[in-house]
């Protein structure tokens, strides 16, 4: 039984985690997508919200889990007893920083495998902060996301516009 652990912040999940989840589903048994956190990052949705974002986007996908965990990646990798990671790799500076993470991740757990899948070129410059930020000032993010998560995007900001006034 192999299960792979699809990670990410998905603050909002986009078209391209879904590429990716869908891809990497063809080559496990189980994909277990986990929303986590990002220190670095500062996130507009619950991790409630966007654990059904997820399950939202991968509903027709029988092989997966959407699970949230506020924890090290790799605990979660050892509870699963997980085979790999899988990351999409965008771009040069994305795999910087996955080099980074991943360096990390196996000075503390030496088992610890990642797979990194390039993304669909048409998807490769759009990213949650891009989507975040198009939606913000009012623009199209319809070829970034499914219709479901366009809803919720825009809710978000126009209740985070009204929470200010
Ligand atoms: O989508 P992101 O923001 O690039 O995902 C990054 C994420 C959530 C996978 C990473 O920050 C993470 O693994 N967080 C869990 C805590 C952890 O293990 N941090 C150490 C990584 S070196």
């Amino acid at each position: 039984m192999k299960t792979f652990i699809f990670p990410g912040s998905f603050d909002p999940f986009s078209l391209g985690h879904m590429d990716i989840a869908k891809r990497s589903a063809q080559i496990c048994d189980k994909l277990v997508v986990a929303v986590m956190n990002n220190r670095a990052k500062k996130s507009m949705f619950t991790a409630e919200e966007r654990v059904a974002m997820a399950k939202e986007c991968l509903k027709d996908i029988p092989n997966v889990e959407v699970i949230s965990r506020e924890s090290l990646l790799v605990d979660l990798y050892r509870e699963l007893d997980a085979s790999a990671v899988v990351r999409g790799l965008r771009s040069e500076s994305d795999f910087r920083y996955e080099a980074e993470m991943n360096a990390a991740n196996t000075l503390m757990f030496p088992q610890y495998q990642v797979i990194f899948l390039p993304c669909r070129a048409d998807l490769a410059f759009t990213s949650s902060s891009i989507i975040k930020e198009v939606a913000f000032y009012g623009g199209d993010i319809s070829r970034m996301v499914i219709p479901a998560v366009e809803e919720m995007v825009h809710k978000k900001v126009l209740d985070n516009q009204v929470e200010k006034t």
